[in-house]
């Protein structure tokens, strides 16, 4: 039986599931469009854990509780309230979104989804989430939980990532949607795909919804292009201190990806050869490998660079600049190894 046949028996499996086994996230305890809206944003490229983890939602909306009060933020607050989540373009269109609640809602969250999915940097996806979580509006969702709930429900063979599949999915989302609780609903799928219809080991006896599902081999589902393999990147870096305990700093151009950040200063390997390593570590990022090494280097021999922001800043005013967080924890070592 597909859940085509039966979507009421199918929808109630699944949100008396929820109510049973639902986790207690502090974004399912407010209706709040705007709180609801920063978590998901929060959530698109990063782990539950990791939101979790340092509290990062709540201490986000502790600073930042209106469209209004994030609309008037600075570059730096806002760049400093999402340190340690990464992929900082989210940030800014968050700003922007809180931009365009105050200029063109007045200040309220829209409630209409047409309106929601017409502020800047919010699709398909994010606009049904607000809409189901925040007002218990009847809109699909599709992401990266649900695609693969569905494929293998429909055994589905062909890969998820064209344009094809994904009309294929939501039509599916569609169709299957509650009228009834599309807020538990859509938080039931959610929750199925990371609990249970997890990517790598399903634990498919365990399922609610096993009945309706044809996955002849449910682990190899869904289909999608190979992963592109990491690209090897070397970062030479300066931990540079003077006499008068400031540290030299390079800010990020407005046009990379950590624009505005501030970083330990880098050089090119030629102009580190002589210095002595203090650090060495990795971090990934996007389809990256970085290998960060950090080296000592007393003010009088710091080698020149070309088109590159530098400022000397107080050891004491390092925790109000946003830094990436692979240079916030060798500082923060180095520091504490040094001093
Ligand atoms: N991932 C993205 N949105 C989520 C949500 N609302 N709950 C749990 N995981 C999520």
């Amino acid at each position: 039986m597909t859940p085509l046949e039966s979507p009421d028996i199918f929808q109630t499996a699944l949100t008396n599931w929820f109510d049973a086994v639902a986790k207690p996230y502090p974004w399912r305890k407010t209706t709040d469009p705007w709180h609801i809206l920063v978590s998901e944003i929060m959530l698109q490229q990063t782990q539950v854990a990791t939101v979790l983890n340092k509290n990062f939602f709540t201490n986000f909306i502790q600073k930042f509780p209106t469209p209004a009060i994030m609309a008037k933020a600075t570059e730096q607050e806002i760049l400093s309230a999402w340190e340690g989540l990464g992929y900082y373009r989210r940030v800014r269109n968050l700003q922007k979104a809180a931009i365009a609640i105050c200029e063109d809602h007045g200040g309220n969250f829209p409630t209409d989804y047409l309106e929601i999915l017409d502020l800047p940097g919010i699709g398909k996806y994010t606009a049904g989430a607000v809409s189901s979580f925040a007002y218990n509006k009847p809109q699909p969702i599709v992401d990266a939980n649900v695609a693969r709930i569905f494929s293998r429900l429909f055994n589905y063979q062909e890969r998820v990532d064209t344009s094809k599949a994904q009309k294929q999915l939501w039509e599916w989302a569609e169709q299957l949607l509650s009228h009834d609780n599309p807020r538990a609903y859509n938080s039931a799928l959610m929750e199925l795909g990371q609990q249970t219809c997890s990517n790598k080991a399903p634990k498919c006896e365990l399922c609610v919804i096993k009945t309706f599902c044809t996955a002849i081999e449910p682990e190899s589902l869904p289909h999608k292009k190979a992963a592109k393999k990491a690209v090897l990147v070397e970062e030479f870096a300066l931990f540079c201190i003077d006499d008068d305990k400031r540290i030299l700093l390079q800010q990020e151009a407005s046009a990379e990806r950590r624009a505005g950040m501030w970083k330990l200063p880098l050089r090119e390997f030629a102009q580190t050869e002589s210095l002595t390593l203090l650090s060495k570590s990795s971090y990934a990022i996007t389809h990256h490998k970085v290998t960060l090494r950090v080296f000592q280097c007393p003010p009088q021999t710091l080698p020149p660079v070309e088109q590159s922001q530098e400022n000397w800043h107080n050891l004491s005013d390092l925790t109000e600049l946003p830094m990436p967080s692979p240079f916030r924890k060798v500082l923060n070592q180095l520091l504490k190894d040094h001093f």
